[in-house]
């Protein structure tokens, strides 16, 4: 099997390219990654299986190369931050709208399977006491310009396989957490704060209910999809994980040895949503995929260890990340 993931230089594909390396010690992995500000080539360090491509998914001669060369296409590649969808859109609809359809092009030519990595945001949000959840065929209503951006790259994904045949699949996970994030998201900021000697920042109330999962539990997902999969399906991918913004914190601030309400309240996101909720009783019935990282607090406590022992990997991000955040007040 010859492997090809692109943004696999990023967060969550760094972390399932590990991870297939330690399952499927016989495959090759080619990462096909532009290494933006959010990706890394250090996060690769060490993969004797992977080759790293540095080319942009909306270049057609590099994907169509990269693509005809594979047996399989696991498509992580995206703008991936909401508050930087807020101020500056176009790279948004340019990578995960040009980009997803510039992939799904080459993969129609050269008959190749793809999985399709999206989130949970593209159905917008539910109430705090909404008894149901996100379901596969729940109505996509996205709120900001990055979930919306992905719900098109979804929607191109599903016309492609019903008009063209593409032999796609697609999976729409919740909130991911442990090593590797960058630091603009939520729960690596809270950490480096703290490490940086400042406090942590709730925007608003801090009411807002986030259904977290292990980046670790995604990539089992995911490889469960690619290999056993029914094509032209949706697996929703979750690990009923729901926690509001502000327990989250204090848990952080707690393991971390400081005082519960050691944290700001600091501006809030404008169009922010109130709460995801995943169901995932097809992935889990269909193809028998159980989460294994269900302890949250020990997730967590690993993943502020992982923070503390990998300064040199976060300093220069934190710099740029704060600074960004100081001009939005948040
Ligand atoms: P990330 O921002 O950490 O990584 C994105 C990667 O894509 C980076 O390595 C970046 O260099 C690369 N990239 C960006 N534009 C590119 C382009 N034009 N061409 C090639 N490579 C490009 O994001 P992440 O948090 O790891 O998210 C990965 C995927 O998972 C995204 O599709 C995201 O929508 C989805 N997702 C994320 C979460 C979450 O909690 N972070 C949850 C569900 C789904
Ligand atoms: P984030 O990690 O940006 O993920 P998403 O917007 O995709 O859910 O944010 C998670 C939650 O944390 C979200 O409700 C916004 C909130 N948040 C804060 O309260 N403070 C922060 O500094 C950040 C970055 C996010």
């Amino acid at each position: 099997m010859r492997l090809l993931v692109t943004g696999g230089a990023g967060f969550i594909g760094s972390n399932f390219v590990r991870h297939v390396c330690a399952e499927r010690p016989d495959w090759e992995v080619v990462v096909f990654d532009l290494l933006t500000y959010a990706g890394d080539r250090r996060n690769l360090a060490g993969l004797e299986q992977v080759k790293l491509v540095q080319a942009d998914i909306c270049d057609e001669p590099a994907i169509d190369a990269a693509v005809a060369s594979a047996d399989a296409v696991v498509h992580f590649a995206a703008e991936s931050h909401n508050d930087n969808s807020l101020h500056s859109p176009w790279p948004f609809v340019q990578t995960n709208v040009v980009g997803t359809y510039q992939l799904l092009e080459s993969v129609r030519r050269h008959e190749k399977r793809l999985h399709h990595i999206s989130t949970d945001e593209v159905y917008g949000d539910l109430e705090l006491d909404d008894p149901a959840k996100f379901r596969p065929d729940t109505a996509y209503n996205p709120s900001s310009p990055y979930s919306s951006t992905k719900a098109a790259s979804d929607l191109l994904v599903r016309a492609w396989m019903r008009s063209f045949g593409v032999q796609a699949t697609i999976s729409n996970c919740s909130n991911n957490y442990g090593p590797y994030q960058h630091v603009e998201k939520f729960i690596p900021r809270q950490i480096t704060e703290i490490l940086e000697g400042r406090r942590p920042k709730l925007y608003g109330s801090g009411e807002n209910v986030r259904d977290w999962i292990h980046t670790e539990d995604h990539s089992s997902g995911v490889l469960a999809i690619l290999e056993r999969g029914r094509i032209g399906e949706t697996y929703l991918i979750g690990a009923d994980g729901e926690r509001n913004n502000r327990a989250v914190v204090e848990l952080i601030l707690e393991l971390m040895g400081r005082e519960r309400n050691d944290f700001d309240h600091v501006n809030d996101r404008p169009g922010h949503d109130l709460r995801y909720a995943i169901d995932a009783s097809k992935l889990r019935e269909e193809l028998g995929w159980r989460p294994r990282y269900n302890d949250f607090r020990a997730g967590l406590e690993a993943t502020i260890a992982w923070y503390r022992a990998n300064v040199a990997w976060w300093h220069p991000q934190k710099l740029e990340t704060e600074a960004k955040y100081q001009v939005l007040g948040r």
